[in-house]
C-alpha cells in the first residue's frame, strides 16, 4: 500500500501512509487507539474506499479503490475484530457461505464437508464440519474464520486484535497456526496492543501515529521502550507497582462464603474490603468471569452465600446488583456495553441522567461538563461528541464503556479485563483510575490476563483454579509478573 490517504467527512484519518507485508512474514501493525490501523486494513480489504494512493496485492496493482470482491480475488483474507460468522449455521455452511458447492441445482453437502475437513486438518483442528458454530468456544470461532479465509485462497491474512477474546491456551494454538501459515508462504498482518504478543510472533513492526507512518523496523533491532514511546508519543514509565496502602478501614464490603453456582463456580470464598483492589488471579477458564456473573446476578447461586456490607445479598438479576451499588465492566463489553448507533455523548451520560437533572429537566450545561470531563479524563479520541459511537475506533469505544461505569459512584466495582483493546498509553490511565477508586474507599474486584497489570494495581490476590478458590496472597513479595506467575502455580499445589 503506497501513499494512502483517507478522510471521513473532511477529517483526515490516513495521511500518506505506506505499508507492506512480504510472503511468509508476520508484520505487526501497532499504534494508539484511533491511529488508523483498522481503517488501513479495511481499505486493503475493500470495505472502505481510499481518497488517493495505490494498493498492490500479489502483483496486481489497483489504481484507486479496491472492491471487496477484487481484494478477496487477489488473495486478501481478514479475520474481523467482530466475528462475521452465523452462529446457527454449521462450520461447513459458514465456510462455504456465498461459494456453495452444487451438484446440479442441489447443494453438495458431502463435498463441502470433505473440503472443510481438509481445511481444518491444515489447521490441525479436530472438529466435525456439521458442528454449529454457536456451540464453539471463541477460540474455535476464530479458527473457523481463519479456515474461511484460507478457503478463499488468502495469501495475505489480516488479524485485527485476534487474541482479545482468547484464552492463554487458545492464544498459543493461534500462534502455532500463524507459524504454520507463515511456513506456507502466507503474509500475515498482526494488529495488537500487547507487547509480549508482538515480540513472540512478529518479524517486523510498523507503528502508525495519528494517521501517519511513524516507523517500520525489524523487531530484532528495536527495544520495547522504543516501541512504547513510538506508540504513546512520549516516554512513559513501564507499569510499576503501586504503593500498597494500608486498608483505611476494615469494613468488609463483599463476602462470598462457599459459593457454588449453576455455571462453573464450585466453592469460592473471598472478601473484598473497602479501600482495596482484590485481584482475582488464575488461568482463563478457572472460573473468574463466572464469579463476577454470580455477584452481578446473572448466574444462579446453588449453594453457599453472599453478603454485602454484612447483609445477606442474593441478586436474581443485574438490576438488583446495580440497585445495591455494584458496577460491572464486563469482559465482552463490545456486545454488552454500548449503544453503537447512539452518540458518544448519549452513551456516556446514560448511567448518569440523575446527576444532570435540574428541577426535573436535563441540563445541557451539566451534560456538557460531564461529557467533557470524561472525554478528557480517558483521552477518548473524538472530534464531536455528537458522533455515533460506531464511528470510533475499537479501543475508543471500549474507553466509553469504562468511562461511563467508572464515572458512576457505586461502592463495589467489578472489572473483567478492563484494558483489553486499549493502547499502552491509556492503560496506565485506566489503572490509575482503578487505584483512585480504592483510595476513595470503594472496593474493587479486578481481573486481567496481563499479570503486569495485576501487579501494578492489586493490594491482595485471591487465586482460583477449576472454579474454586485455592489460595490468597498479599501484595508484599510480589513485585513482577514472574513472582505472581509462580505464586499462582504454587497456590494450586499447596491446596491440592
Ligand atoms: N466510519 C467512520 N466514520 C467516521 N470516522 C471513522 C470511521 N471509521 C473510523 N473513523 C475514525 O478514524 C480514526 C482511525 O480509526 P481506526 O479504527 O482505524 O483506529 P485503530 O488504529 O484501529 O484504533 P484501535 O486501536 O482503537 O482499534 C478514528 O479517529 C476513528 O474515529
Ligand atoms: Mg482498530
Amino acid at each position: 500500500m503506497s501513499h494512502i490517504r483517507k478522510s471521513f467527512s473532511g477529517i483526515t484519518v490516513l495521511d500518506d501512509v505506506s505499508f507492506e507485508v512480504k510472503s511468509g512474514e508476520v508484520h505487526a501493525l501497532a499504534g494508539g487507539n484511533g491511529a488508523g490501523k483498522s481503517t488501513l486494513m479495511k481499505i486493503l480489504q475493500g470495505v472502505y474506499s481510499l481518497d488517493s494512493g495505490q494498493v498492490t496485492i500479489c502483483g496486481t496493482t489497483f489504481n484507486g479503490s479496491v472492491s471487496i470482491a477484487e481484494a478477496r480475488q487477489a488473495g486478501v483474507g481478514m479475520v474481523f475484530q467482530e466475528f462475521s460468522l452465523v452462529p446457527t449455521m454449521s462450520i461447513a455452511q459458514n465456510i462455504f457461505m456465498g461459494s456453495e458447492k452444487l451438484q446440479g441445482v442441489f447443494l453438495d453437502k458431502q463435498a463441502m464437508n470433505r473440503a472443510t475437513v481438509q481445511l481444518l486438518n491444515r489447521l490441525d483442528v479436530d472438529l466435525h464440519p456439521d458442528t454449529e458454530v454457536g456451540e464453539l468456544s471463541t477460540g474455535y470461532w476464530q479458527l473457523t474464520e481463519i479456515a474461511k479465509a484460507l478457503h478463499a485462497n488468502a495469501r495475505v491474512l489480516i488479524l485485527d486484535e485476534p487474541t482479545a477474546s482468547l484464552s492463554a491456551t487458545e492464544t498459543q494454538t493461534l500462534f502455532d497456526l500463524i507459524r504454520n501459515l507463515k511456513s506456507q508462504g502466507i503474509g500475515i498482518i498482526y494488529i495488537s496492543h500487547r507487547m509480549d504478543e508482538i515480540r513472540q510472533i512478529a518479524d517486523r513492526i510498523t507503528i502508525l501515529r495519528n494517521g501517519r507512518n511513524y516507523l517500520t523496523s525489524d523487531l530484532d533491532s528495536i527495544s520495547d521502550e522504543e516501541i512504547i514511546a513510538g506508540i504513546v508519543g512520549h516516554q512513559t514509565d513501564n507499569l510499576s507497582k503501586r504503593e500498597s496502602r494500608v486498608c483505611l478501614n476494615d469494613e468488609v464490603l463483599l463476602k462470598l462464603d462457599h459459593l457454588h453456582t449453576e455455571n462453573g463456580v464450585e466453592n469460592v470464598s473471598l472478601e473484598v474490603h473497602r479501600g482495596e483492589v482484590v485481584g482475582l488471579a488464575g488461568l482463563m477458564g478457572s472460573g473468574r468471569t463466572e464469579v463476577t456473573r454470580a455477584i452481578f446476578g446473572v448466574d444462579r447461586v446453588t449453594s453457599g452465600s453472599m453478603t454485602l456490607s454484612g447483609k445477606t445479598y442474593s441478586p436474581k438479576r443485574p438490576q438488583e446488583a446495580i440497585a445495591n451499588n455494584i458496577s460491572l465492566v464486563p469482559e465482552d463489553r463490545r456486545e454488552q456495553g454500548l449503544f453503537t448507533g447512539h452518540s458518544v455523548c448519549d452513551n456516556l451520560v446514560i448511567t448518569r441522567y440523575d446527576e444532570c437533572e435540574r428541577a426535573g429537566l436535563l441540563s445541557n450545561k451539566s451534560i456538557e461538563t460531564l461529557v467533557d470531563n470524561l472525554v478528557k479524563g480517558f483521552s477518548i479520541k473524538v472530534d464531536d461528541t455528537k458522533t455515533e459511537a460506531y464511528r470510533l475506533s475499537g479501543g475508543n469505544q471500549q474507553k466509553i464503556v469504562i468511562a461511563k461505569w467508572l464515572g458512576k459512584d457505586p461502592d463495589l466495582f467489578i472489572m473483567d479485563e478492563p484494558t483489553a483493546g486499549i493502547d499502552i498509553g491509556t492503560k496506565r490511565e485506566v489503572l490509575d483510575q482503578v487505584a483512585k477508586l480504592a483510595e476513595q474507599g470503594k472496593g474493587v474486584l479486578f481481573i486481567s490476563s496481563e499479570l503486569s497489570e495485576m501487579v501494578a494495581v492489586c493490594d491482595r490476590y485471591v487465586v482460583m483454579k477449576h472454579g474454586r478458590t485455592v489460595g490468597e496472597l498479599p501484595a508484599e513479595g510480589i513485585n513482577n509478573e514472574a513472582d505472581l506467575q509462580l505464586a499462582i502455580q504454587h497456590s494450586g499445589t499447596l491446596n491440592k
